[in-house]
């Protein structure tokens, strides 16, 4: 039986879960296109569990199983996208590895594709029909409908579950768009069909959402907020890199604080000018590492304290040559009579350039 279907499997901190799970496809597509019409690839983001080992003790004695690991990189979108790449397989599904996603959708979806029903297949966890096992907040199911309308608008594409992670279409398909996809957190289904010149033909299989098997979910609070960077990315993302566009507006904020920080301190005259216009950099610089953190690189984030920490002085180390440039330009200025709050922003500008260029490398590059 020639290859007819991958099935890409991303992964972080999902040891447990790949075994059974490849076990249950197998099953589940055994009477479809046999023992070998199919093949699995794990797009591991280097998970600290072991999963990448797992994924090459089954690959060993399975040759329909392949683990792509990857190091230094991040995402659920990208990793779809790196197995789009990586097979030469005809179709293509997505599909989370914790085993909330029913693989016995899998030879309809196969079968509607091959009839040219649709373009693209679906399981939605909102279509009339589908339940939900374990929804580990009622906020985040709001937070989804709202997206889910939002996503509507922008797509142009009736639908109930634009934000399902769980969905199959032509290889060939997927790879004509792959240049042109933002490829940013974890909206890979809406990024495919808002990308499509001609909206896709959807259908729609409901699902039962069932509750992760082991571990934890990797998708947190800034799941709506990762939604209106990919509604940036997809409008004007082409004319200001999203990342620099978030890293600046987080910026913009951190100018906020670091003004707010100087106007208590220096027209009162409570402290020297470059007195307080330092302690406002190291606080502003703090608040920014922080923000950055939680929205610029929510992809990338640094946990645990051990890390943060690290992240943090690594930050405060690579802004210190931008702080420094700040400090020098503000203070030379104001000294010249510029006045005081110009000089801040001169100070600033420069200094913003240097936080970016280097941290994008040194705190968040791994
Ligand atoms: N390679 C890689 N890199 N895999 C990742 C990453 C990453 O950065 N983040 C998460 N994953 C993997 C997980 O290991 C899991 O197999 C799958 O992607 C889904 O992640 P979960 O952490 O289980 O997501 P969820 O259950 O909270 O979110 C579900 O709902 C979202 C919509 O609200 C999933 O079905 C998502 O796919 C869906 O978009
Ligand atoms: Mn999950």
């Amino acid at each position: 039986m020639p290859l007819e279907l991958a099935i890409i499997l991303p992964t972080l901190n999902e040891r447990g879960n790949l075994g059974p799970l490849i076990q249950r496809i197998a099953d589940v597509l055994r009477p479809v296109i046999g023992e070998d019409g199919w093949e699995i690839l794990i797009v591991d983001d280097n998970s600290t569990d072991g999963t990448a080992e797992e994924g090459r003790n089954l690959a060993r004695t399975d040759r329909r199983v392949r683990i792509i690991q990857r190091i230094g990189r991040r995402g659920l979108s990208s990793a779809a996208i790196e197995g789009f790449c990586a097979t030469a397989a005809p179709f293509v599904a997505v599909m989370d590895a914790d085993h909330q996603h029913d693989p016995a959708l899998l030879p309809d979806m196969l079968s509607a594709l091959k009839g040219d029903e649709a373009d693209i297949c679906v399981a939605s966890r909102f279509a009339e029909g589908a339940s939900t096992e374990d929804w580990a907040e009622p906020e985040r199911q709001r937070l989804s409908g709202m997206a889910n309308r939002a996503a509507r608008l922008i797509t142009g594409v009736k639908m109930s579950d634009p934000m399902s992670g769980y969905f199959m279409l032509r290889t060939s398909q997927a790879l004509e768009m792959t240049p042109r996809l933002s490829g940013i957190g974890f909206k890979i289904l809406f990024d495919l069909l808002a990308t499509s010149a001609t909206p896709l033909r959807v259908r729609e299989f409901p699902l039962n959402f069932a509750a992760r098997r082991e571990g934890e979910s990797k998708l947190d609070r800034a799941i709506l907020f990762d939604f209106l960077a990919a509604l940036y990315d997809k409008t004007l993302g082409h004319v200001i890199p999203t990342r620099f566009a978030l890293f600046g507006t987080v910026g913009g904020l951190g100018v906020i604080v670091h003004y707010a920080v100087l106007g208590a301190l220096f027209p009162g005259m409570t402290a020297t000018f470059w007195k307080a216009h330092t302690l406002a950099v190291l606080i502003a610089m703090s608040f920014n590492f922080w923000l950055n953190n939680w929205l610029t690189y929510r992809d990338k984030r640094l946990k645990g304290f051990a890390a943060l920490l690290r992240g943090w002085v690594g930050f405060c180390a690579t802004c210190a040559v931008g702080g420094f440039a700040n400090v020098a330009v503000a203070t030379l200025l104001e000294s010249q009579g510029v006045f005081w709050a110009l000089a801040a922003l001169a100070g600033i500008l420069i200094g913003s350039v240097w936080n970016y260029a280097l941290s994008s490398r040194f705190v968040w590059g791994r």
